[in-house]
C-alpha cells in the first residue's frame, strides 16, 4: 500500500516502540536527547546485522583481523588524530527561542526551498556562497548569508540571531578522582583511531603482510548539535569500521575495490539497487585523496549510511611524530620501510539498522470482502530477523503444546525461536508479521499421526505441510548468514 511517504517514517518509529526494537533512552524521566536504548528484538536485529559485517570482513578475507579497542584512549590521540582542532560544527542561537542550530544546516534548508519554489539560480548561489564560507572556515560569511537570506527561527520565527561560532563535537570527561584540565579524556568520536594505534601491534603479532586490514565494531560519541530523524544521527552510536593498509601508490586500486565490493555487502540484502547510490565527494577532507559516501533513499531523501574514504598516511604519520614511535612496515621485498596508506570503510550500525526497518516496513490488505483487514509486515532479510521460527500449538490440550515444546527444542539449538500459545492462530501469525519472523510453525491434531506441521512463510502468507524432520534443513538454507555471502562479490 503506498502511503505519503513523512506518514511513513512516523509509523516505522512508532512500530519501532510498539513492537520492541527501540525505545528512548530513559523514558520514564522524558527520555534524553538522541540517544537510544536497543528493546528485546531490536537487540537481536542489531546483533544480526553485526555478525553479518563482521563475518563478511573478517571471516572471508584471509587478509583482515579483528581487534576491539577501548572507548578511552590517551589525549593525545585526538590531538594527532586533528580533532582537538577540526572536528566541530558552526553554530548558531536564536536568542529568542534559545535554539541552537548548525549554521550550516539552516542554510541547506533554505537552498532546498528556494529549489522546491523553482528559484534555481537563488539555490545555485546560495550554495556556491556557503561552500566557499565553509571552504574558508569564514563563520562570519555564513552568519551575514543566514542575514541576506532572511532566515527565521522555526520555533520563535525571529531572526535575532547570536554569530555563529565553532562546536566541537567531542565529549570529555575526567579520569582520576582530581578534575584537573591535564586528566581530561575524551569519549572516542570515531573507532578507527583505536586501529591506528594499533597497528603496528597487530601487524607484528599476526605476521601481517600489506595490503591487509583491521575491522572493529564499537561504540563512537558526538555531541551532536541538532539531532534529528530518529536513529539517523545519535549522540551515541555504533561504527563498524575496517582500516585497510597498503603500498603508497595503490590506494586508488584498493579505494575501487572497497568501492564495489561494500556496496554489493548492502544489495546482497535484497534491497532494490535504486534505493542506493553513491555520492563521490568533490570537496576532499585535508587528509583524504578520495572518498564516496553510499547513500540510501530513506523516507526523508538520500542520505549516508557509509563511507568510503582514501585517507592517505594521515593518521599513521601523524601519530608517529606525536608520540615518537616509529609506524612503518617493513617490506621484505623491497627491503625498505614505509608508512602504509589507509583505505577506510565505516558504517553506522544504526544508520543500517535504520535502513532495514525503513525498507521492510509494509502495510498490505489482506483476506476477501468482511474479513479483509490491514497486515503490517517487516519483511527483513530472513538471515537478519530478530527471530527465524514461531512455534505454535493449534490449541492449549490434546497433547499439543508438548508435542510443539518438543519441536522448538530441537529447532533452538539452531535459530532463535518464540513459542506462544495464546490467542487465534491468526493473531499469532500477525503478532510475528510485525516482527520480521519469516517461519511459523502450527501443529495440529494430525501432526500428533504423521509428524508433519504447517509451515507458514511470512512474505507470501502461504502454507504447506512438511515433515517435522525435514524443518531444520528448509528454515536453515534460507536464514543461514551464508546464503547472503554467496551473493556477494568480495
Ligand atoms: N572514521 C570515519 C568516520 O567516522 P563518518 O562519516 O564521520 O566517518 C561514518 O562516520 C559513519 O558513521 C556514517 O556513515 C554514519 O553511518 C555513522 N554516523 C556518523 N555519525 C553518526 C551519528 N551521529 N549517529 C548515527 N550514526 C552516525
Amino acid at each position: 500500500m503506498s502511503q505519503p511517504v513523512e506518514d511513513l517514517f512516523k509509523k516505522v518509529t512508532a512500530h519501532a516502540k510498539e513492537y520492541g526494537f527501540i525505545f528512548p533512552s530513559s523514558e520514564i524521566y522524558d527520555g534524553l536527547g538522541a540517544v537510544y536504548d536497543y528493546g528485546q528484538n531490536g537487540v537481536e536485529l542489531k546483533n544480526n546485522i553485526r555478525e553479518y559485517w563482521w563475518k563478511s570482513m573478517v571471516q572471508l578475507h584471509e587478509n583482515i583481523v579483528g581487534i576491539d579497542a577501548a572507548i578511552f584512549m590517551h589525549p593525545k590521540v585526538w590531538k594527532a588524530s586533528g580533532h582537538i582542532d577540526g572536528f566541530s560544527d558552526p553554530m548558531i542561537d536564536n536568542k529568542d527561542s534559545k535554539k541552537r542550530y548548525r549554521a550550516d544546516q539552516l542554510l541547506e534548508e533554505q537552498i532546498e526551498k528556494y529549489e522546491k519554489k523553482g528559484k534555481t539560480d537563488k539555490a545555485q548561489d546560495l550554495q556556491r556562497a556557503m561552500n566557499q564560507a565553509l571552504n574558508d572556515n569564514d563563520l562570519q560569511a555564513m552568519h551575514d548569508l543566514i542575514v541576506e537570506h532572511e532566515i527565521v527561527c522555526p520555533i520563535s520565527g525571529t531572526r535575532n540571531w547570536t554569530d555563529v561560532r565553532q562546536f566541537n563535537l567531542m565529549f570529555s570527561t575526567q579520569m582520576g578522582s582530581v578534575a584537573d584540565e591535564s586528566d581530561a579524556v575524551y569519549l572516542r568520536p570515531e573507532t578507527a583511531q583505536g586501529i591506528f594505534v594499533n597497528f603496528l601491534n597487530v601487524q607484528k603479532t599476526g605476521r601481517m603482510k600489506i595490503p591487509f586490514g583491521i575491522a572493529q565494531t564499537g561504540k563512537a560519541f558526538r555531541n551532536e548539535i541538532i539531532a534529528r530523524q530518529f536513529i539517523m544521527r545519535m549522540r551515541e552510536f555504533e561504527q563498524m569500521e575496517m582500516q585497510f593498509f597498503v603500498k603508497p601508490g595503490t590506494e586508488m586500486e584498493w579505494f575501487a575495490h572497497w568501492k564495489k565490493s561494500r556496496l554489493s555487502w548492502h544489495l546482497a540484502l535484497g534491497t532494490p539497487a535504486e534505493a542506493y547510490r553513491y555520492h563521490d565527494h568533490e570537496k576532499l577532507a585535508h587528509y583524504a585523496n578520495a572518498a564516496t559516501d553510499i547513500e540510501f533513499k530513506f523516507p526523508f531523501g538520500f542520505r549516508e549510511v557509509e563511507g568510503i574514504h582514501s585517507r592517505t598516511d594521515f593518521d599513521l604519520r601523524n601519530h608517529q611524530e606525536l608520540s615518537g614511535k616509529k609506524l612503518q612496515y617493513f617490506d621484505p621485498e623491497t627491503n625498505s620501510n614505509f608508512i602504509p596508506y589507509v583505505v577506510e570503510t565505516s558504517i553506522g550500525l544504526d544508520r543500517m539498522f535504520l535502513l532495514l526497518l525503513c525498507n521492510a516496513y509494509r502495510e498490505e490488505m489482506v483476506g476477501e470482502g468482511d474479513k479483509q483487514e490491514t497486515r503490517v509486515v517487516l519483511a527483513l532479510p530472513p538471515q537478519l530477523a530478530p527471530v527465524k521460527v514461531a512455534v505454535f500449538p493449534l490449541t492449549k490440550k490434546d497433547g499439543l503444546p508438548e508435542k510443539a515444546r518438543e519441536i522448538m527444542n530441537r529447532l533452538k539449538l539452531q535459530f532463535r525461536c518464540h513459542y506462544e500459545e495464546k490467542d487465534a492462530i491468526g493473531k499469532r501469525y500477525r503478532r510475528h508479521d510485525a516482527i520480521g519472523t519469516p517461519f511459523c510453525i502450527t501443529v495440529d491434531h494430525e501432526s500428533l499421526q504423521d509428524n508433519t506441521v504447517t509451515l507458514r512463510h511470512r512474505d507470501s502468507m502461504q502454507q504447506e505441510r512438511v515433515a517435522i524432520s525435514e524443518l531444520e534443513q528448509r528454515i536453515g538454507q534460507q536464514v543461514r548468514l551464508s546464503s547472503l555471502f554467496e551473493q556477494m562479490s568480495m
